[in-house]
């Protein structure tokens, strides 16, 4: 996104490399205690995704008043073969601080992610890991599609 914007006490905007210090990965073992990078890898990956603006955003909330990051998710855009080249949004690991929850911060994130999805030329996005969130996502205007599988390679 190119300009941040306000909600709930909170500024939602670009992630950026101070997050690692600002307890991003506080907020992750939500949903990964265990893969998570240190401070290089971290600056690595923020790096990189400033790299690719057309294929990658990434988004958190840090709380103004704390400076920590309650909220965070990202899209990664795929141009498929199919669809005439359309592309395809995929909706990656929203995650919102227990303490922030039930106030429309995830459905916030989740409406700026679509709409940036939208703006990209994308025909549709798409959630994978839904843990037992599907329910959420029904909520929001999302449709049961197939099943999901996957063979692990770290093994
Ligand atoms: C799912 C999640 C992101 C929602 O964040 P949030 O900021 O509380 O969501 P919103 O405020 O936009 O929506 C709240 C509403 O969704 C409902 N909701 C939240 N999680 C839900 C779930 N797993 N299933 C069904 N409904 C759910 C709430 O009960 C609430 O309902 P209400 O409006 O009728 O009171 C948050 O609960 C979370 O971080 N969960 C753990 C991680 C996760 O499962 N992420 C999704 C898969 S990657």
């Amino acid at each position: 996104m190119e300009h941040s914007l306000e909600f709930l006490g909170c500024t939602i905007r670009n992630l950026s490399e101070d997050d690692f210090r600002k307890g991003f990965n506080e907020l992750m073992t939500v949903l990964d205690t265990e893969a998570q990078l240190d401070e290089e890898g971290f600056i690595e990956y923020c790096s990189n995704i400033r790299k690719m603006p057309d294929e990658y955003m990434h988004i958190v909330a840090e709380e103004t008043l704390s400076g920590r990051i309650v909220a965070s998710a990202s899209v990664m855009i795929e141009r498929k073969y199919l669809r005439t080249g359309g592309k395809v949004g995929h909706l990656e690991d929203l995650i919102v601080n227990p303490s922030f929850r039930k106030q429309g911060l995830g459905k916030k994130i989740l409406d700026i992610l679509i709409t940036r999805a939208r703006e990209k030329g994308c025909y549709k996005v798409i959630i994978s890991a839904v843990h037992d969130s599907s329910e959420y996502f029904e909520k929001n205007g999302f449709k049961k599609k197939g099943l999901n599988m996957k063979i692990l390679l770290t093994q």
